[in-house]
């Protein structure tokens, strides 16, 4: 992070999922950015670690995006630690049935992927909506960023649920900003590729040459290729750029 430092400045967001792996480091990218960050999350120990490391700047919040009840009492402590909110980063997901064939998928499974990674999704908009409206309103860059996955612009075999959910919140994304482009709210998404880290360590290795080989830049993609895209989108830098899905993978797949 070195040019895009302060480009949130002053900015109140909500990030799901950020007690660790990439919603973590959206979190710090952020913070560094200028901006005032709530980690909302069901892991509470490393949530509040996370923020406790981050300081004045970071809140941790506890949320399962699944739950309507826990959204609507996580986005309302979140707003009140804020003084409102500006920007929403729908990171919280999970991959549940990663390596199983769509034979294999047991059916509890692939009803907690669609309730975590789309009925999630749909459930902190809904709630950050009228926060981000009023934020429009007063002048402020208001903007959701959905964390989708290129597995869904490629159909990444032994992933069937995650590729499916993903691919619903590239449609969401869509229609999305659609709906909350009239309250001058933009919704946009990043597509990551396989990213190195504690989510993807049982990717078998298989998986991690394939994406190296495909690649149009031949080198593993780090949190940070994330963090760099996510700030920008969410910046007013971005401010005519809306219901887009950008590829961040190094150009494994091209739109
Ligand atoms: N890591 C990758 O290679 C990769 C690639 C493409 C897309 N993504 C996407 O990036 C995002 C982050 O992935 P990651 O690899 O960092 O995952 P991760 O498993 O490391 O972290 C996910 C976080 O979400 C939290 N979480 C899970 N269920 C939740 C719920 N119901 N409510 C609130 N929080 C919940 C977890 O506690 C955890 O902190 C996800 O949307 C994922 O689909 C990741």
């Amino acid at each position: 992070m070195t040019q895009l430092t302060l480009l949130l400045q002053n900015r109140r967001l909500l990030i799901t999922g950020a007690a660790r792996g990439l919603g973590q480091a959206f979190a710090k990218a952020c913070v560094q950015a200028g901006a005032k960050a709530v980690i909302a999350d069901v892991d509470t120990q490393r949530g509040k670690a996370l923020a406790q490391e981050l300081g004045d700047a970071a809140y941790f919040v506890a949320m399962d995006v699944a739950s309507r009840a826990s959204v609507q009492a996580g986005m309302q402590e979140a707003v009140q630690w804020l003084g409102g909110l500006d920007g929403l980063i729908n990171n919280a997901a999970i991959t549940n049935s990663g390596g199983k064939m769509m034979s294999e998928i047991e059916e509890d499974m692939f009803d907690r992927v669609m309730q975590v990674n789309i009925k999630g999704v749909w459930l902190v908009s809904n709630a950050a909506h009228p926060h981000l409206k009023a934020a429009a309103a007063a002048g402020v860059a208001a903007s959701i960023l959905n964390i989708a996955s290129d597995t869904a612009l490629w159909g990444a075999p032994r992933l069937m649920a995650y590729v499916a959910s993903k691919g619903a919140v590239i449609s969401m994304t869509h229609s999305m900003a659609r709906e909350l482009g009239g309250d001058g709210i933009r919704v946009n998404a990043i597509a990551p590729g396989l990213v190195v880290g504690e989510s993807t360590e049982y990717v078998p290795q298989a998986r991690h040459d394939q994406y190296m080989e495909g690649r149009a830049l031949k080198r593993a993609q780090q949190p940070q290729d994330c963090t760099d895209a996510a700030i920008f989108l969410l910046s007013a830098g971005a401010g005519f750029v809306t219901g887009q899905v950008l590829p961040v993978n190094g150009g494994y797949v091209m739109n």
